[in-house]
C-alpha cells in the first residue's frame, strides 16, 4: 500500500480488538519511529501495552480504552515542536495504516497513567492510540476545497491533488481550521487559524498536502 492510498484508506478509529500486535510487526514499528525521531528530532514512543492510558471517563466513553498499544508524542520542547509532532506522527500513523493496523490521535488520555519517558526540557505533546480496529472506522464531514485553500487565478493541479488529501487529514475535533495559500512565486503557506491542538493539526495537513502535491 502506498502513502495515498494509506490516506484515502485511514479513518480514526476507537475500537479496538484485544489481540497484541504481533512480534514482526513490533520490530517494523520501533525501526519505523527510529527513523522518524531521527529525520524530526523527536522522541516518539511506541508502548506496546497502553495499560491504563485511555482510562479516562472520555475515553472509555469513546471506546479508546480499548487500544492495545500508544504512542507517546514526545521532543524538545520548543515552539515548532506540536507541528514536526503532527507532521512525523501523522508518517507513523500512514505506516501503521499500511501495515494493516489502525489508530486515532488522542489529545485526551491519562498523562499520569502512559508510560512515556520524558526527559528534562522535553514535553509530551499528545498520544496516538493504534492496534488492530474492531472496524475500519468510517469516513466523515468535511469542509470543501474553497474554503480551506486561498489562490490567485488558476489553481494549478498539483495543488489541488495536495488540498485534497489535506481534507482528509485528521484534526482535533474535525475542526479542519487551517488555509493553504498559494503565493505568486508557486510556493505553499500553510496558516493555522487556530483552535484545540491546531499546531499538531497544521503538522498533519502539511504531511498528507505534501503526499497529494508530489509530482511524478
Ligand atoms: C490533534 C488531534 C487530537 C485528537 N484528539 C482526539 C481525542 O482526544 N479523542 C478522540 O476520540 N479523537 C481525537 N482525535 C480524532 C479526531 O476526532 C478525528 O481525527 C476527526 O474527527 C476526523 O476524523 P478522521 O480522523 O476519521 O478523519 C484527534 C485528532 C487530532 C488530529
Amino acid at each position: 500500500m502506498n502513502e495515498i492510498e494509506a490516506v484515502k484508506q485511514r479513518h480514526s478509529v476507537r475500537n479496538y480488538k484485544p489481540d497484541r500486535i504481533p512480534e514482526d510487526k513490533v520490530k517494523m514499528i520501533r525501526e519505523k519511529v527510529d527513523e522518524l525521531n531521527k529525520e524530526g528530532n523527536l522522541k516518539l514512543q511506541f508502548i506496546e501495552d497502553a495499560g491504563k492510558t485511555f482510562n479516562k471517563l472520555m475515553n472509555r466513553a469513546m471506546g479508546l480504552a480499548s487500544a492495545p498499544s500508544v504512542i507517546a508524542c514526545v521532543g524538545p520542547d520548543g515552539a515548532d515542536l506540536d507541528e514536526r509532532v503532527g507532521y512525523y506522527g501523522e508518517k507513523l500513523v500512514l505506516f501503521l495504516q499500511s501495515i494493516g493496523l489502525n489508530t486515532c490521535w488522542a489529545g485526551t488520555f491519562n498523562r499520569k497513567n502512559i508510560q512515556a519517558e520524558v526527559g528534562e526540557g522535553e514535553r509530551l505533546v499528545i498520544s496516538i492510540a493504534t492496534g488492530f480496529g474492531a472496524d475500519q472506522g468510517k469516513p466523515r464531514r468535511s469542509k470543501d476545497i474553497s474554503e480551506v485553500t486561498e489562490v490567485n487565478g488558476k489553481h494549478p493541479e498539483w495543488f489541488d491533488r495536495g488540498a485534497e488529501l489535506a481534507l482528509l487529514a485528521p484534526t482535533a475535533i474535525n475542526q479542519q481550521k487551517f488555509l493553504i495559500k498559494l503565493n505568486d512565486d508557486e510556493s505553499v503557506s500553510f496558516i493555522d487559524k487556530g483552535g484545540v491542538l491546531s499546531k499538531v493539526d497544521l503538522g498533519i495537513v502539511k504531511c498528507h498536502f505534501e503526499i497529494g502535491a508530489k509530482r511524478g
